[in-house]
This record gives structure tokens, C-alpha cells and sequence, in this order.
């Protein structure tokens, strides 16, 4: 209990689509690899002037508009990024001056990698649930332009990611159910990028995978054992979006239909903290997703970090 209510949701993808084929062109590299491997197909990467604050303004405006919320309405913004354009203002603080947010509003980011949006929700939940904020709806996101993190003659990392944004709109609600279980395991080798040693992004590939699916289903079954609920009593596992691969093997590990698990980094690629909003805005508007339903949202990645929370939409 002590929940979250999701009022609204947005999404934004750069202009640059770029398919599996283009990288073909350049790299020795072919779409029956990389969509055999991943499952990834096309992504979209920001082209001249396009960056994670207009991504993120873009797909929070739609989510105010989408909840009936004014920017005036915003108590906290909480932005889950390890990519923001800037070390400072934070990509949080970059979002309230372009919507014209309150100067009351708490603004801030959270940097957990993959596992970002859903450590912004539970973020946004405590500081709603301590009362101090001056405003009752927070704006959560996840943002991303690991286009500038990728070394392009690398076929084993930058066919993996893409740039983007989702966004919620969410306030506190005392009879909704909440769950949420996290974790941590310090590593700084598996998973890595953007200091002065290491520019890019670079990764041991099966590492993070049998990290994934070691970590990943045994997130779902705390949340649900926090919950008290079966995964019965649940209509839909999103996960972040890494690898089809890995969501099959997460399923078949829990025992459930790989249906059930949503996906969509055919079109997107890995967007890291973008990718559970854009995935719960995509299924809310085209009505896969229906007010009352009960979502597992589950996120892994670099730290290396893993969380999983259960909640209602
Ligand atoms: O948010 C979390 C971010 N990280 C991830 O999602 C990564 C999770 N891991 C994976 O998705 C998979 O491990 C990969 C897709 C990265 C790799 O798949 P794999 O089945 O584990 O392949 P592999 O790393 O064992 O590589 C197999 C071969 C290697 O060649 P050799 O050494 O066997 O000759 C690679 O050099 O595939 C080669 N390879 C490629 N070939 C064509 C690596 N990248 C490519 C590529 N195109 N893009």
C-alpha cells in the first residue's frame, strides 16, 4: 500500500533511424546477427540539436498533457539518466526551465543505469509519502543519448543501444499497492563508460547477460513475496529492454509465457532508463495496458544494479 498513481505517460525517439542494415554498410556486421542475438532491429539516435533535455521535455509535456496535469501541479521531477548533456544543471533541472515547472519543485537525478527508472519511481514515492513537498504530482523520467557514449567501429556495443525518453506523471495513493525490491553489486568492469580512462561504453556482453537473468527473476519473486501475490495476480512483466534473448530466458526461468513479457527493443534498441516508460506509454496508448492492471516493472544494468517494482496503473 502507500502507492503510486500513474496518471500519464509520454514518450519521445530522436529523428535518426538507424537500421540494422545501415550498420551493415559500415561495420562487419549483419541484421541476421543482430536481431538473431538481441532481437533489435532499427534504433533511433539524435541527429544535430537534439539532446536528453529536449528528449525529456518533449516526452514530459506529453505526459502533463495526458494526465490533465498543469505544470503548476508538480511537486518533485525526478529524472533517471546516466547520459544527461551536462554534469550540471541536471537533466531534472533542464526539464523544469523548459516546461516552466514551479519554483517549489524538488528537482533531481538518479543515475542507475538500466535499473534508473524504476529506482525514480520509488525515489518519487518516499519523498511524496515524507509530505514535504509543496505540490501533490511528480514527473518521473528516463532519458538517454548513449549515442555519445558509443565508439561507432565497436560492433560488440553500439549496435546494442539507442537514444530516447519516457515520462510519468504520478502521485501518491494511499489504497494502491506498491512493492519494490532493489539491489546492488559494486562492479566496475562488467559495465562501464564515460570517465577519462574508459570514453566509451564497454561491457563483457555474457557477463551482463548471465548477470541478467541470475538477478532478474529472483527481483520478480522478492517483489511478489513483498506483495504477497503469485505472478497470476499480474498482468504484465515489463522489463528493461536489452535483449529479447534475455526476457525469454527471464520467462523460462519463472515458468511463465514469454507473451506476457512486453517487448519492444526491435524498434528501439536498448534505450537504458528510457526504456520501461516508453515501453508503459506505448502500451497504454494502444490500450495493451488498461487502467487497473497490475505491472511487474523490472530494470538491470550497469553498477552493476537491479530493481523490480509491482504496481497498478
Ligand atoms: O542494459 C544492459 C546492457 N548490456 C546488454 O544488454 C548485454 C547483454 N548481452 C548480450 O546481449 C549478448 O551477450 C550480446 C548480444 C552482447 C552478445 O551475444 P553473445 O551470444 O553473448 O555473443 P558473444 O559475445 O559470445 O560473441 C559471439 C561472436 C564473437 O566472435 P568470436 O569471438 O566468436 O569470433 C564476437 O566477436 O560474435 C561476434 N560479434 C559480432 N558479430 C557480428 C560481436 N558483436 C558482433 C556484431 N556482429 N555486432
Amino acid at each position: 500500500m502507500n502507492g503510486l498513481q500513474l496518471l500519464g505517460t509520454g514518450r519521445s525517439l530522436p529523428s535518426r533511424r538507424v537500421t540494422n542494415d545501415d550498420f551493415a554498410r559500415t561495420l562487419d556486421t549483419s541484421d541476421e546477427w543482430i536481431a538473431g542475438r538481441t532481437g533489435i532491429r532499427q534504433r533511433y539516435f539524435c541527429a544535430q540539436g537534439e539532446t536528453a533535455a529536449s528528449l525529456a521535455a518533449s516526452a514530459a509535456r506529453q505526459a502533463l498533457a495526458d494526465a490533465g496535469v498543469a505544470p503548476a501541479g508538480i511537486g518533485l521531477c525526478v529524472a533517471a539518466t546516466f547520459t544527461a548533456d551536462r554534469r550540471t544543471p541536471s537533466l531534472a533541472c533542464e526539464v523544469h526551465e523548459a516546461l516552466g515547472l514551479p519554483e517549489t519543485a524538488l528537482c533531481l537525478d538518479v543515475n542507475a543505469a538500466c535499473t534508473g527508472f524504476v529506482t525514480a519511481l520509488e525515489t518519487a514515492r518516499c519523498l511524496l509519502l515524507g509530505g514535504q513537498m509543496a505540490a501533490p504530482y511528480a514527473l518521473v523520467l528516463g532519458a538517454e543519448r548513449i549515442s555519445g557514449l558509443l565508439d561507432f567501429s565497436d560492433r560488440s556495443t553500439c549496435v546494442l543501444f539507442g537514444d530516447g525518453a519516457g515520462a510519468a506523471v504520478v502521485r501518491l495513493d494511499p489504497d494502491a499497492p506498491w512493492a519494490a525490491v532493489f539491489g546492488t553489486r559494486g562492479d566496475g568492469q562488467v559495465l562501464h563508460g564515460g570517465g577519462p580512462a574508459d570514453p566509451y561504453l564497454a561491457m563483457d556482453g555474457r557477463a551482463v547477460f548471465r548477470f541478467a537473468v541470475e538477478t532478474v527473476p529472483a527481483c520478480i519473486r522478492a517483489v511478489l513475496d513483498k506483495a504477497g501475490l503469485t505472478l497470476d495476480a499480474v498482468d504484465w512483466l515489463v522489463c528493461h529492454q536489452a535483449n529479447s534473448r534475455i526476457l525469454h530466458s527471464i520467462a523460462k526461468k519463472l515458468e511463465q509465457d514469454p507473451a506476457r513479457f512486453y517487448e519492444n527493443m526491435q524498434r528501439y534498441g536498448n534505450t537504458s532508463a528510457a526504456s520501461i516508460p516508453i515501453a508503459l506509454d506505448e502500451m497504454r496508448r494502444d490500450g495493451r495496458l488498461r487502467p487497473g492492471e497490475t505491472v511487474i516493472c523490472a530494470g538491470f544494468g550497469a553498477g552493476l544494479t537491479w530493481g523490480g517494482a509491482l504496481l497498478r496503473v
